[in-house]
Protein backbone atom coordinates (compact mmCIF):
# COMPACT_ATOMS: atom_id res chain seq x y z
CA UNK A 1 0.00 0.00 0.00
CA UNK A 2 1.40 3.49 -0.83
CA UNK A 3 1.88 5.35 2.51
CA UNK A 4 2.75 8.65 3.59
CA UNK A 5 5.15 9.06 6.64
CA UNK A 6 6.24 12.57 8.30
CA UNK A 7 10.15 12.40 9.01
CA UNK A 8 12.57 15.57 9.61
CA UNK A 9 15.99 15.84 10.41
CA UNK A 10 17.16 17.43 13.21
CA UNK A 11 18.83 20.07 14.46
CA UNK A 12 22.08 17.98 14.69
CA UNK A 13 21.85 16.44 11.35
CA UNK A 14 21.43 19.99 9.66
CA UNK A 15 24.48 21.33 11.36
CA UNK A 16 26.73 18.45 10.70
CA UNK A 17 25.53 19.20 7.24
CA UNK A 18 23.90 15.95 6.57
CA UNK A 19 21.04 16.83 4.95
CA UNK A 20 22.07 16.08 0.74
CA UNK A 21 23.29 12.66 2.14
CA UNK A 22 20.14 12.13 3.68
CA UNK A 23 17.27 12.79 1.32
CA UNK A 24 19.59 11.03 -1.07
CA UNK A 25 18.75 7.68 0.50
CA UNK A 26 15.42 8.28 0.74
CA UNK A 27 15.47 9.41 -3.70
CA UNK A 28 18.06 6.39 -3.74
CA UNK A 29 15.67 4.07 -2.32
CA UNK A 30 12.60 4.92 -4.77
CA UNK A 31 10.51 7.29 -2.26
CA UNK A 32 9.28 10.04 -3.44
CA UNK A 33 9.18 13.66 -1.22
CA UNK A 34 5.51 15.29 -1.91
CA UNK A 35 6.43 18.01 1.00
CA UNK A 36 9.94 19.65 2.21
CA UNK A 37 10.68 22.54 4.21
CA UNK A 38 13.07 23.68 6.79
CA UNK A 39 12.12 25.58 10.02
CA UNK A 40 12.61 25.97 13.47
CA UNK A 41 10.18 24.57 15.93
CA UNK A 42 8.93 26.81 18.46
CA UNK A 43 8.83 25.56 22.31
CA UNK A 44 4.77 24.93 22.12
CA UNK A 45 5.32 23.01 18.85
CA UNK A 46 8.13 20.97 19.82
CA UNK A 47 6.06 19.75 23.16
CA UNK A 48 3.02 19.03 20.91
CA UNK A 49 4.72 16.86 18.62
CA UNK A 50 6.87 15.06 21.34
CA UNK A 51 3.96 15.27 24.14
CA UNK A 52 3.59 11.41 24.96
CA UNK A 53 7.16 11.82 25.94
CA UNK A 54 6.00 14.26 28.69
CA UNK A 55 7.07 13.81 32.32
CA UNK A 56 9.88 11.95 30.77
CA UNK A 57 13.48 12.16 32.30
CA UNK A 58 14.73 13.01 28.99
CA UNK A 59 11.79 15.66 28.14
CA UNK A 60 13.42 18.88 28.93
CA UNK A 61 16.68 18.21 26.71
CA UNK A 62 14.54 16.98 24.34
CA UNK A 63 12.97 19.82 23.47
CA UNK A 64 16.06 21.92 24.16
CA UNK A 65 18.00 20.25 21.46
CA UNK A 66 14.80 19.86 19.24
CA UNK A 67 14.41 23.46 19.18
CA UNK A 68 18.15 24.65 19.07
CA UNK A 69 18.28 25.39 15.28
CA UNK A 70 16.17 24.00 12.32
CA UNK A 71 15.22 21.05 11.23
CA UNK A 72 14.29 19.68 8.01
CA UNK A 73 10.91 18.08 7.70
CA UNK A 74 9.76 16.24 4.62
CA UNK A 75 6.73 13.65 3.16
CA UNK A 76 8.10 10.31 2.31
CA UNK A 77 5.56 8.77 0.17
CA UNK A 78 5.62 5.42 -1.05
CA UNK A 79 4.69 1.75 -0.75
CA UNK A 80 5.30 1.01 2.96
CA UNK A 81 6.81 3.92 3.39
CA UNK A 82 5.69 4.32 7.11
CA UNK A 83 7.89 1.26 8.22
CA UNK A 84 10.19 0.92 5.83
CA UNK A 85 11.54 3.93 6.61
CA UNK A 86 11.97 3.24 10.07
CA UNK A 87 13.68 0.54 9.05
CA UNK A 88 16.13 2.49 7.21
CA UNK A 89 16.60 5.18 10.51
CA UNK A 90 17.55 1.99 12.52
CA UNK A 91 16.79 2.01 16.12
CA UNK A 92 16.51 5.03 18.56
CA UNK A 93 19.72 3.87 20.47
CA UNK A 94 22.50 4.34 17.65
CA UNK A 95 24.68 2.07 19.25
CA UNK A 96 22.49 -0.59 18.47
CA UNK A 97 21.57 0.56 14.89
CA UNK A 98 22.91 -1.49 12.12
CA UNK A 99 25.32 0.00 10.18
CA UNK A 100 23.90 0.92 6.79
CA UNK A 101 20.47 2.30 8.63
CA UNK A 102 21.22 6.28 8.83
CA UNK A 103 21.24 6.09 12.76
CA UNK A 104 23.42 3.26 12.40
CA UNK A 105 25.92 5.10 10.18
CA UNK A 106 25.71 8.95 11.43
CA UNK A 107 24.79 8.96 15.54
CA UNK A 108 26.20 7.45 18.36
CA UNK A 109 23.42 9.55 20.91
CA UNK A 110 20.49 8.86 21.89
CA UNK A 111 19.14 12.18 21.86
CA UNK A 112 21.20 13.70 19.28
CA UNK A 113 20.41 10.84 16.96
CA UNK A 114 19.88 13.31 13.77
CA UNK A 115 16.51 11.71 12.17
CA UNK A 116 12.65 11.21 12.88
CA UNK A 117 10.50 8.97 11.30
CA UNK A 118 6.43 8.19 12.33
CA UNK A 119 6.17 5.08 13.94
CA UNK A 120 2.90 3.70 12.55
CA UNK A 121 -0.09 5.05 10.68
CA UNK A 122 -2.33 7.04 13.11
CA UNK A 123 0.84 8.84 13.85
CA UNK A 124 2.00 9.64 10.30
CA UNK A 125 -1.44 11.10 9.49
CA UNK A 126 -1.06 13.42 12.98
CA UNK A 127 2.34 14.22 12.24
CA UNK A 128 1.75 15.15 8.61
CA UNK A 129 -1.53 17.02 9.86
CA UNK A 130 1.20 19.23 11.91
CA UNK A 131 4.29 20.09 10.13
CA UNK A 132 2.13 20.47 6.87
CA UNK A 133 -0.92 22.11 5.28
CA UNK A 134 -2.87 20.66 2.64
CA UNK A 135 -1.13 23.13 0.13
CA UNK A 136 2.24 22.20 0.94
CA UNK A 137 1.96 18.48 -0.11
CA UNK A 138 2.31 18.04 -3.81
CA UNK A 139 -0.18 15.34 -5.04
CA UNK A 140 1.86 13.70 -7.43
CA UNK A 141 -1.20 14.22 -10.31
P1 LIG B 1 12.51 10.19 18.15
O1 LIG B 1 12.39 8.98 17.30
O2 LIG B 1 12.41 11.52 17.50
O3 LIG B 1 11.40 10.09 19.31
C1 LIG B 1 11.61 10.49 20.63
C2 LIG B 1 12.97 11.07 20.85
O4 LIG B 1 13.33 11.21 22.20
C3 LIG B 1 14.01 10.12 20.28
O5 LIG B 1 13.95 10.13 18.89
C4 LIG B 1 15.25 10.65 20.92
O6 LIG B 1 15.71 11.84 20.30
C5 LIG B 1 14.71 10.99 22.31
N1 LIG B 1 14.87 9.86 23.25
C6 LIG B 1 14.16 8.73 23.27
N2 LIG B 1 14.55 7.93 24.29
C7 LIG B 1 15.55 8.59 24.92
C8 LIG B 1 16.35 8.29 26.03
N3 LIG B 1 16.22 7.14 26.70
N4 LIG B 1 17.28 9.19 26.39
C9 LIG B 1 17.39 10.34 25.70
N5 LIG B 1 16.65 10.70 24.63
C10 LIG B 1 15.72 9.83 24.24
Amino acid sequence: MVERTLVFIKPDGVERGLVGRIITRFEDKGFRISALKMFRMTRGFAEEHYKEHAGKPFFKALIEFVTRGPVVAMIIEGESAISTVRRMLGTTNPLEAAPGTIRGDFAIQTTENVIHASSDEKAARSEIEHFFTEKEIDSGA
